[in-house]
């Protein structure tokens, strides 16, 4: 359902940093709402004279619901969720617990995240697997059928960056697991910019894996993420880090490794941030996904086009049938750190993505960085105004 427009104010006023910043780095980390905040203050403070162990204990049941308000918010089941400190984690014990041997391939696309890329080559270097990159589709975004042409009988996995750290682009993460389904493929799903922004539904996207952060589109505290693991898949994968928390020394030559997707997880974890993901799970839930998505769509939009018609020498970066919130751009001649700079001095937030955090797509496209301006629900036409009034007056002076 559409956001009424009649509740942007309130929602910004639960959003205190909009007061004091033009905050269009979502993308890097949104502003927190205060029952987020209010979630970790308060059981911070409750440890702080109540002991660690002891306070967690006091919350057990709240934070046991953090899995089934995750699990709502994509439409999962809560013994599919592992809830860990960051994207790169989640990822990482969901690529490595792969019993990768010589001869596997991967296929992926030109979009993927650096982080992501690198493992890649870690263990091509390491087992000797090969990486297949899908050719871009027409509109620059990932396409599924020249990956559905690279598929053969040593395809042990699909890795798709769903939304890009660089562009608007939203990759057809659907129509790719309609191929991983159909070619019997474990499909691993990056969604760190798409969890917040798009409504994510694993039912949906048919993957089997899926990598998520906390900070950036779903307005959690910074250091935290989660993993879904599709339970059909969980049996098979044992992770590479496992403690006492994802395995149980059960004799002195075993171990168990836990039934759920808990076995992902460490047995030591920020329980003040855990609640804090748990209220911004539910208060995505509750503004409602596909209003936030049909809102971010809007203004981006709305910024894409104010730029091009008031800003000399602009030019969008952005590639893609779909796009969404995260607005890239370049400014000729003008290095984009100076402008993000120039931006910073008057409290307008944005950021520069960098050719080495996307190099196969930045690279294609001969592009050294981009600007970054990522706008969320919260963000109004005022933001976009100051934005360019300010680019305005860089670009002229
Ligand atoms: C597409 C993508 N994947 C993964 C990550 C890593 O996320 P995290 O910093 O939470 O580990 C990022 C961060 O910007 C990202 O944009």
């Amino acid at each position: 359902m559409k956001i009424p427009l009649q509740l942007i104010p309130t929602l910004r006023k639960e959003t205190p940093g909009t007061a004091c910043v033009t905050h269009l780095n979502n993308a890097g980390a949104s502003l927190m709402p205060t029952p987020v905040y209010e979630a970790v203050k308060a059981y911070q403070e409750h440890e702080l004279t109540r002991g660690g162990y002891e306070a967690a204990a006091d919350h057990e049941a709240e934070l046991n619901a953090t899995y089934d308000s995750v699990a709502r918010l994509i439409g999962a089941e809560r013994d599919e969720i592992a809830i860990v400190e960051n994207a790169t984690f989640a990822w990482h014990q969901a690529f490595h617990s792969y019993p990768w041997k010589k001869g596997d391939n991967i296929v992926t696309s030109h979009t993927e995240y650096a982080t992501n890329f690198i493992s890649f080559l870690q263990v091509k270097k390491r087992f000797g697997i090969e990486v297949k990159v899908a050719m871009r589709g027409d509109s620059g975004a990932a396409d599924p059928q020249q990956i559905r042409k690279l598929i053969d009988g040593k395809t042990r996995m699909i890795v798709l960056t769903h939304i890009p750290t660089n562009n608007g682009l939203v990759n057809p993460a659907e129509e790719i697991g309609d191929i991983a389904e159909e070619a019997g493929v474990m499909y691993l799903l990056d969604a760190c910019q798409s969890v917040g922004q798009y409504p994510v539904d694993v039912k949906a996207v048919k993957c089997d894996l899926l990598s998520a952060t906390g900070r950036k589109y779903l307005r959690a505290p910074r250091g935290t993420g989660f993993l879904y693991v599709k339970k059909s898949v969980l049996q098979t994968l044992e992770p590479m880090f496992l403690d006492l928390h994802g395995a149980e020394w059960s004799a002195a030559n075993t171990y168990e490794v836990r039934a759920d997707a808990r076995r992902f997880e460490n047995w030591e974890t920020n329980k003040a941030l855990t609640l804090g993901l748990k209220a911004a799970a539910e208060y995505a839930i509750n503004i409602g996904p596909k209003g936030i998505w049909e809102r971010i769509v809007y203004l981006g939009g709305m910024l894409r086009e104010k730029l091009i018609n008031e800003i000399e020498g602009v030019s969008i970066e952005d590639i893609g049938a779909t796009q969404g919130g995260i607005v890239t751009f370049t400014i000729k001649n003008q290095p984009c750190e100076r402008v993000k700079e120039y931006l910073q001095e008057r409290k307008i937030n944005v950021s520069v993505s960098h050719r080495s955090s996307t190099r196969l797509d930045m690279e294609a496209r001969h592009l050294e960085g981009v600007m970054r301006a990522s706008v969320h629900y919260y963000n109004n036409e005022e933001d976009l105004e100051k934005l360019t009034k300010a680019l305005k007056a860089f670009t002229s002076s």
